[in-house]
């Protein structure tokens, strides 16, 4: 009999992560026996209940928020896309340690692909400068964007990122947003939305055929979503399929097959519509 293997999620908040489910229903698709928990951990404790978690035989993680620089930095081996982010959502067992890496950027570009955008020679704006968007602003530079604005609260960091990436990025003032011509992709990766009920742009930045996409998903993507299709997008999206997408990345990474995500993306899909609606 095949040993069931052991994985979790760690981040905090973490109970209603669907990791579990999106890896349970991967792991179906191939007949792996697997126990894939959420685990709650924070700054202090992370180091202690990950190593925890790796006595119990563990041995595979994602990380979730706040954790995803405390992983890169309590790794052994860190792959590159993961060491030019800065973090690390995806956890390997490498004998007595963990290697790290990252698959948030190469599902954030798989999950554009299910949305019929090709990055190729289109200019994107990014809104945010923080952890998510880092991942994202090279994703869409190594995927050949012709050209990357960044805007963020705090200009400066919407700046070192920008020069992190080189010449096609270019960080851009939040007021001089209302200057600008619409721009193909404009993807939000703030955490405003966690929080506001509003979100507010300069509406120039988008025309009809504008892809506005958040990064997250349910009611934390509503502000930003309203926001765009009241701007006049036609195009929107949230961050669901690219939960999934990285979820997908991760799984490959540990099991070596990577699973058909459309039936997953199909479930959660109708799951959360029913959630939003309180049915
Ligand atoms: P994450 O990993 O989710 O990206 P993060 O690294 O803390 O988290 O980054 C949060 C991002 O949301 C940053 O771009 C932050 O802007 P600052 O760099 O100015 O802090 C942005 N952000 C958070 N709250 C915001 C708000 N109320 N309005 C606008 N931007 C906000």
């Amino acid at each position: 009999m095949t040993a069931t293997l052991k994985f979790a999620v760690f981040g905090q908040p973490i109970a209603h992560s669907l990791s579990p489910r999106i890896h349970a229903m991967f792991a179906a698709q191939f007949g792996i026996a697997l126990d894939y928990r959420a685990i709650v951990a924070g700054h202090d404790d992370f180091a202690r209940v990950l190593d925890a978690f790796a006595r119990e035989g563990g041995v595979g993680a994602n990380v979730t928020l706040p954790l995803k620089q405390d992983a890169a930095a309590l790794c052994s081996n860190v792959s590159a896309r993961a060491r030019r982010c800065g973090s690390v959502n995806t956890l390997i067992r490498d004998g007595a340690s963990w290697r790290g890496d990252s698959t948030d950027g190469s599902g954030f570009l798989r999950d554009l692909a299910g949305h019929a955008f090709e990055p190729h020679g289109h200019r994107c704006l990014l809104l945010g400068a923080g952890g998510a968007a880092r991942a994202v602003a090279f994703a869409l530079a190594d995927a050949d964007v012709a050209h990357l604005a960044i805007a963020n609260r705090t200009h400066e960091r919407a700046r070192a990122l920008a020069a992190a990436i080189g010449v096609k990025a270019q960080a851009i003032g939040w007021s001089d947003l209302a200057a600008a011509d619409p721009f193909d992709l404009v993807v939000h990766a703030t955490a405003a939305g966690h929080g506001a009920a509003k979100f507010n742009a300069p509406t120039p930045i988008v025309g009809t055929q504008t892809l506005c996409y958040d990064l997250s998903y349910g009611r934390a993507a509503a502000p930003f979503l309203r926001w765009a299709r009241a701007a006049g997008a036609l195009r929107t999206a949230d961050g669901l399929g690219m939960l999934i997408e990285q979820a997908a990345d991760a799984f490959a990474i540990w099991h070596g097959r990577r699973p058909d995500t459309g039936p997953i993306h199909a479930a959660l899909r109708h799951e959360l519509a029913a959630s939003l609606s309180g049915a």
